[in-house]
């Protein structure tokens, strides 16, 4: 590893829990009784292998308290804080400069009888007056802290700021290489990952966050943000963590599932789309080489791989990638006709899943290598308020010489009277999944195009596929689709379903 270590303190347990609607209970921080007490002192039993820390108001009762709660841990940490902004000593804590140096003071040297490893950080420290801060600073080292933080804690600062305020503490306080220089942000501005790098780049080499980015109000510093840009961007920050990225989904994921709380679809790094790709230039790139649109591997945050959203904006790369791995392969004309109908359907359908490629793809070699089975002769409908819907349906059946058959049904309109006809004629077992009306043209003489989604249960798989009609009739137009479909059901089942031999071999 180059550089120095960044260590990171992870406050989601603390920090994170700040934050409306993400209460996690004892067992899942995870403890056993009520209260923050017997959360630290069950964590600081149980989990060896990281420093455990208490946080304590800078106060004898708490600092005692914290130091009883973390009596099991292996390296406990005590971390103490009061405020150093005119604003919170004055408005808040209702004391002068001198007496909360000197409260500050006092707690770092008992918090230091209890172990060495002691944390101070001096609140509000980014609305401070840099020169009390500075004096603040070098004597709660003096008092023996081996960690100062320098919290942003209202998320007011900028990145620029926040480089020259820890710069100024490195300049000013003479004795800061006895202790670890942490930094702390809120997201209030949508800054707290940006000002966090710039404390490094100045010096910091603590970095306090949290999973998801939890906390309070705007939350705190993303640990998945930090660390990866950490990792993605070492050849300028030169730093390092130890942490175990491919470890950072699954932890996203576990929060979420605790908190109840979802992670938004296109947060970085853990979002739902940080990995997915949906336009046509992205996928075709992503395809030939991942580093053209993507910065960071899937699988060093915990996926496997990225995701490429077929959808209206997908090209014929994407598409074509996804039936072969599917096992699908086209000759050139079948997918330009494949290809012209995945756009059809792509502009009515947010995102098209496998079952719709495969769907399209019967629909296509259909129409290009066969004539329809069925074909409705004659439609009759009969319908009102008071009588009961009834339909009469012919189809002709061109694989028995074209003889016409007629049938007669009722149904819940005539759409539904209809369909039922065209069954009894047909015998199938197909039945409509969705079906979607759209006038094409204006007026009441609208022309309509209606198009189903058929399924039906052939050898153990669900047959699926869309079914088209056209009619100035709307019950007209929705026995066309459905008779579309059923022939659509009966090529496929003849093909062999997923089976299709797109290179015309058979199957
Ligand atoms: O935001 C803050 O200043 C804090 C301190 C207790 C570190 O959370
Ligand atoms: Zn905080």
């Amino acid at each position: 590893m180059n550089g120095d270590k960044i260590y990171i303190f992870d406050t989601t347990l603390r920090d994170g829990e700040q934050s409306p609607g993400f209460s996690m209970n004892m067992e899942e921080k995870p403890v056993i009784s009520d209260g923050d007490f017997e959360a630290v002192r069950l964590i600081a039993e149980k989990v060896k292998r990281v420093q455990v820390a208490g946080l304590a108001r800078a106060g004898a009762k708490d600092i005692e308290a914290a130091a009883r709660a973390l009596e099991k841990a292996v390296n406990p940490r005590i971390h103490t804080f009061i405020s150093s902004s005119d604003i919170h000593i004055e408005y808040q804590l209702k004391k002068t400069r001198d007496e909360v140096l000197r409260t500050a003071v006092d707690a770092v040297k008992l918090a230091s009888t209890f172990t060495k490893n002691v944390e101070f950080s001096a609140m509000d420290a980014t609305r401070s007056d840099r020169k009390y801060l500075a004096d603040m600073v070098q004597a709660v080292i003096e008092a023996g802290a081996k960690t100062v933080n320098i919290p942003d804690t209202v998320g007011y600062t900028i990145p620029d700021e926040y480089y020259s305020l820890i710069r100024y503490l490195f300049d000013n306080v003479k004795n800061i290489n006895e202790a670890i220089i942490a930094v702390h942000c809120h997201n209030d501005l949508g800054l707290a990952v940006a000002n966090s790098i710039s404390a490094i780049q100045a010096g910091a080499r603590q970095v306090e966050c949290t999973v998801n980015g939890i906390g309070e109000r705007a939350g705190n510093t993303a640990m998945e943000e930090l660390v990866m840009a950490i990792k993605t961007r070492s050849d300028i920050l030169n730093v390092y963590t130890d942490i175990n990225t491919k470890l950072i989904i699954p932890s996203s994921k576990l929060l979420s599932n605790i908190t109840g709380v979802a992670v938004q679809p296109n947060k970085a790094i853990v979002g739902d789309n940080a990995f997915a790709h949906e336009s046509g230039i992205h996928q075709d790139g992503v395809l030939k080489h991942a580093q053209t649109y993507e910065i960071m591997k899937p699988e060093d945050v915990g996926i496997s791989k990225s995701k490429l959203v077929l959808g209206k904006h997908s090209g014929r790369h994407a598409v074509l990638d996804r039936l072969k791995e599917l096992g699908y392969e086209l000759k050139q004309d079948e997918l330009d006709s494949f290809f012209t109908r995945f756009k059809c359907i792509a502009d009515r359908k947010k995102e098209i899943f496998e079952e719709d490629l495969i769907a399209i793809i019967g629909e296509v070699l259909h129409k290009m290598d066969h004539k329809w089975r069925y074909s409705v002769s004659n439609v009759q409908i009969s319908t009102g308020l008071f009588s009961p819907p009834m339909a009469l349906v012919n189809l002709k059946d061109h694989e028995n010489n074209s003889e016409e058959v007629f049938e007669v049904a009722n149904g819940n309109g005539g759409v539904d009277a209809g369909v039922n006809a065209v069954k009894k004629i047909t015998g199938t077992r197909a039945y409509i999944k969705a079906f979607n009306l759209v006038a094409i043209t204006g007026g009441s003489d609208a022309l309509c195009e209606v198009s189903v989604t058929a399924e039906e249960e052939y050898n153990g798989t669900i047959l699926k596929v869309f079914g088209n009609g056209m009619s100035i009739d709307i019950s007209v137009a929705g026995i066309f689709s459905f008779v579309d479909a059923i022939n659509k059901l009966e090529y496929m089942k003849k093909a062999g379903v997923r089976k299709i031999s797109m290179t015309g071999e058979g199957v």
